[in-house]
């Protein structure tokens, strides 16, 4: 789905889809860079990083294993409760792992900051978080973002994986949500 299918739920575009490619190319470069020779553990947040996750992981050159973990801080509304519960728990055994948690967006770092420590207490060797999109200004904890994509301003995007009330990940770019969406 793109942009133009659903204008008139969008304020404004943000990112096309070759922009968003163009971004996971950096970050992958820098990621196969950082990690060569090494067996690393990509960790996709579900189910919002679905999207970044999947061309991510096929950026990279490394040999990598995949894994995912669904949390909930947010109900069907736009703002963060700061409560995380998990939903679905890992697979993978992380002693002595390196782990790269794979997120779309962190808006009040809530989430993240949570599962970063919750993973790292599980005898990871190492955990780094890589993000698409960051508002700075949401911020409520600070978050050490090893691999961050795109600085945005504090307002509701939709697409590419990031959804309001499970609709709009389909889209191909990402937009800012028309408040007359979530104002009804
Ligand atoms: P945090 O705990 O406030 O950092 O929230 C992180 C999670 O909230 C993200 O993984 C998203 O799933 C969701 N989220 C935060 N901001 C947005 C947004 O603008 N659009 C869609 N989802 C969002
Ligand atoms: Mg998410």
């Amino acid at each position: 789905m793109e942009l133009t299918d659903i204008a008139d739920d969008l304020a404004a575009t943000l990112y096309t889809e070759q922009q968003i490619q163009d971004k996971i190319e950096e970050l992958a470069k820098r990621i196969d860079a950082d990690y060569a020779g090494e067996k690393l553990l990509l960790v996709g947040v579900l189910k919002g990083a679905v999207m970044v996750m999947a061309d991510l992981a096929r950026a990279l050159t490394l040999p990598i294993e995949m894994d995912w973990m669904a949390v909930s801080s947010y109900g069907s509304g736009t703002q963060s409760s700061g409560v995380v519960r998990i939903l679905k728990d890992l697979d993978t055994d992380l002693t002595g792992r390196k782990v790269l948690i794979v997120e779309d967006i962190i808006d009040s770092g809530l989430t993240l900051s949570w599962l970063r420590a919750n993973l790292s207490s599980r005898g990871a060797e190492s955990v780094e978080i890589c993000a698409l999109l960051r508002k700075p200004d949401a911020a409520k904890v600070v978050v050490d973002v090893k691999y961050a994509g795109f600085e945005i301003a504090n307002e509701f995007v939709i697409g590419y994986g990031l959804d309001y009330a499970d609709k709009y990940r389909n889209l191909r770019g990402i937009g800012v949500l028309a408040p007359h969406i979530y104002a009804s």
